[in-house]
């Protein structure tokens, strides 16, 4: 019998081939003279009836357990499937003992439920949705920047950069370093961390390729329990030379988001279903919303008018100069009618070293543009850089970084990128309220499991 992966024998047309299937049993339900199985392989949210016949051995055949099934594809007489295995033999590969296993027959749990089973949450259907969202949509972005013609490139995870001084590093030293010994502890004697960010190794490559992107882990050492922020979490960050204007780096964001969306909704129809039926009901409009409208642009001081003028009291006040906290951001997609929101223009001092002075009075201004989504706030943050050597010198004489520095000597082009936080992105496609559930193995203060 030929091995097939659950998928392909439920889209199978065929009836009477004989086949081999392995994978876990979702369901178990005995009738007069059968036993029903559903079994999913996780090549998608389907499983496959299959029907084993008294005379086989099926006493240890329980929820959870693992299964090589051969047998014969029929057509199903029920209207949910189309064919079904009528079994020949059955094995069981690894039992499952029902009462320890963390997960019920027929029960929906909860996310926060199937959270606290780091290890086994993939065995439910919808975090297994939630992975082959995940992985589709990988492919997604990685497709848009190639139509595009975007180089990637892989940017190191140690580094000896804090691209957005925020001091939010972790430090990277040998295991079971003994302080003492050594008044420079740290990556053999040098100050190394984990990557808040790729975007100074991106704009040295700009320098050569003019677009490039990467994909990758970075680290930030948030001791927050928000729903919206992990210690490791994956950007996506594109860098493009000759680019004078936000405009061009919004059109390249909105059309990122646009299109990876669009790929994910056609290609992974079923698990986002579920979300958008059951986890999230009503998000479905909100996606096709987004999709639909072009993305609002307003400016920081704009952004700052409409919040002051609002009824609203918020609890941290909105003068010029001050960060927008997520109740504002929230406050300010509702008011453009729940669409995404460029926020751009912001305060100087508010914006990292490498951000391009505008030069502007009296309200002194980076060219820096946050997205803000619907249900979660910023998802995408960048600038235009600061080219001028002149200019970046003078910003960078308490963090000096001269191999960047020297960039502004060589061929220096005025450049802008962006990062988007992934995990928000599925946060925000699929209406999930918290950040923990879109992610394989969360990693968040206090917490490392598994
Ligand atoms: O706004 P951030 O800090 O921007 C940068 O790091 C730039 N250097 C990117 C660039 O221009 N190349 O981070 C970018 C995005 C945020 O908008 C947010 O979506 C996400 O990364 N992000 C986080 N996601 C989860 N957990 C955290 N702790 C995050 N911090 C930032
Ligand atoms: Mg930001």
């Amino acid at each position: 019998s030929e091995k097939v992966r659950v998928s392909d024998a439920l889209s199978s047309k065929e009836t009477g081939s004989n086949v081999r299937i392995q994978g876990w049993v979702r369901s178990v339900r005995p009738q007069k003279d059968n036993l029903f199985l559903h079994v999913n392989d996780g090549s998608s949210l389907q499983s496959l009836q299959v029907v084993a016949s008294s005379h086989l051995n099926t006493r240890d055949l329980t929820f959870g357990c693992a299964v090589d099934i051969t047998g014969t594809l029929e057509k199903s007489p029920s209207k949910r499937q189309n064919v079904e295995l009528r079994a020949r033999h059955i094995e069981v590969v690894g039992e499952c003992n029902p009462v320890d296993f963390p997960f019920k027959i027929k029960e929906r749990h909860s996310l926060e439920y199937v959270r606290q089973f780091p290890h086994l949450r993939c065995r439910t259907n919808a975090f297994s949705s939630l992975l082959r969202i995940r992985s589709e949509a990988t492919t997604a972005i990685q497709s848009f920047f190639r139509d595009n013609g975007y180089v990637q490139i892989h940017t190191p995870v140690i580094t000896s950069n804090d691209c957005e001084g925020a001091g939010e590093l972790f430090q990277v030293e040998p295991a079971g370093h003994n302080d003492s010994d050594d008044p420079n502890p740290h990556f053999f004697s040098v100050p190394a961390y984990l990557t808040v960010s790729g975007q100074l190794h991106l704009e040295v490559m700009a320098g050569a390729f003019s677009a490039v992107y990467t994909f990758g882990p970075t680290f930030r050492a948030e001791n927050s329990q928000s729903r919206r922020h992990l210690a490791e979490f994956y950007m996506v960050e594109a860098e493009i030379a000759f680019t004078e204007s936000l405009d061009d780096l919004m059109k390249v964001m909105e059309g990122l988001f646009k299109a990876a969306t669009e790929h994910v909704l056609s290609s992974c129809a079923e698990d986002v279903e579920l979300f958008h039926k059951y986890i999230a009901p009503g998000h479905r409009d909100q996606v096709d919303l987004m999709l639909k409208r072009k993305f609002y642009v307003i400016s920081y001081t704009e952004a700052i008018d409409i919040l002051k003028s609002s009824s609203q009291n918020f609890t941290i006040s909105t003068e010029w100069g001050c960060d927008l906290q997520t109740e504002h951001e929230k406050f300010l997609v509702k008011h453009c009618g729940n669409v995404p929101v460029f926020v751009i223009n912001y305060p100087y001092e508010l914006k990292p070293f490498y951000a391009r002075d505008n030069q502007d009075q009296p309200n002194h201004t980076a060219a820096a543009v946050d997205l803000l989504v619907p249900g979660v706030g910023e998802l995408c943050g960048g600038s235009l850089r600061e080219e001028r050597l002149e200019l970046l010198s003078q910003r960078l004489s308490i963090v000096v970084i001269d191999r960047y520095l020297q960039l502004r000597e060589f061929g220096s082009v005025p450049h802008g990128g962006f990062g988007m936080g992934f995990e928000r992105y599925l946060q925000c496609i699929l209406g999930l309220h918290n950040i923990k559930d879109v992610i394989p193995f969360a990693r968040f203060s206090h917490s490392c499991l598994l």
